[in-house]
């Protein structure tokens, strides 16, 4: 990473004494003003000094904050729990919208790895007009993560008393091979996931070269980010079969976990995958034949053949 010129900074302080602080995370003084602006917003005066501090060590600002904007919901965040990201966001809203276009016989799904609880509240939140009563349950193997969830459900129903959908969440783990029948939910339907997927090999990369951002490395959870292919047979092997389910979305950050997903199913299955709006691969999509959930083809920027 290049050093921060003397002439920058010196500027940077002209404009602001809170400002130097937030070049290194920033790099430049027009994004550490919008920074700035968020922090002024969103904190009481007697947090500045420590807020910008904070972000000098490369916290990341929905830490300091303590929430990110998910659809049109607002999510709390803490540090133990991973920050949800656009890319989430962005499959998850066309997700919500194409189920709440159908009836389904019986809509009840479970979201592994649930971290903040992202997922199955904004689900939830976007199921919430249909008629047949669906249930979400999320889980995770971290505690810090399900008492987050459990929070961040809690400041949802306060604002939004007339929900009708039941979110839930509890511990659980994919690794666990009796893990369907601990769950609080059965008759599943549809299970989606957000697992740990980065190498380790790209994990230690700097941003740079493909990697992971320094902030990140620093501040997020290491449970929540390195993975590879595993956690894709884990949820197949451990969840949708024994489950049930007929269809899921997984999302990926790699070609390879696509086609793991696809070579741990049989003939039964269909996979498809969806690309993110930067056009990189995203989401593992699958569905049984002749099921409610053909309509996740939808999704798909490309249907694989088995
Ligand atoms: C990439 S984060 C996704 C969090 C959240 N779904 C989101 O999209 O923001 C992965 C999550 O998987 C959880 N996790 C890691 N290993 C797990 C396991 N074996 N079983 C269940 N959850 C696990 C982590 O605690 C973390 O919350």
């Amino acid at each position: 990473m290049p050093r921060l010129s003397g002439k920058l900074v010196r500027h940077a302080r002209r404009v602001s004494p809170f400002l130097p602080p937030l070049l290194p995370a920033n790099r430049d003084i027009n994004r550490a003003l919008l920074e700035l602006k968020w922090i002024k917003e969103e904190l009481p005066r007697r947090s500045w000094v420590s807020a910008v501090n904070r972000r000098l060590e490369l916290e990341p600002l929905q830490y300091i904050l303590g929430s990110q904007p998910f659809g049109d919901l607002s999510i709390i965040c803490r540090n133990g729990v991973l920050i949800p990201r656009w890319e989430t966001e962005e499959w998850c809203t066309k997700l919500g919208n194409l189920l709440s276009e159908k009836e389904f016989t019986s809509l009840d799904i479970v979201d592994a790895c649930t971290g903040s609880g992202c997922v199955p509240i904004l689900l939830g939140h976007k199921l919430v007009t249909k008629s047949a009563s669906t249930k979400i349950c999320g889980f995770d193997v971290s505690v810090e993560a399900i008492t987050l969830a459990q929070d961040n459900l809690t400041l949802y129903k306060s604002s939004h008393m007339d929900s009708s959908c039941e979110v839930s969440f509890q511990r659980g783990d994919i690794t666990d091979l009796s893990l369907v029948p601990k769950l609080h939910i059965q008759n599943i339907t549809l299970v989606t996931a957000n697992p740990p997927y980065i190498p380790l090999q790209d994990y230690r990369k700097s941003v740079l070269r493909n990697g992971v951002e320094r902030s990140v490395r620093l501040h997020e959870p290491e449970l929540a980010l390195i993975g590879s292919t595993e956690p894709y047979q884990q949820l197949i092997k451990n969840l949708v079969i024994p489950s049930g389910a007929e269809g899921f979305v997984f999302e990926v950050g790699y070609f390879n976990q696509i086609q793991t997903v696809c070579q741990s199913l049989d003939e039964n299955w269909v996979v498809g995958y969806m690309n993110d709006s930067a056009n990189r691969v995203r989401c593992a999509v699958g569905w049984k034949l002749n099921t409610d959930f053909e309509i996740l083809a939808r999704l798909c920027d490309k249907v694989l053949l088995k």
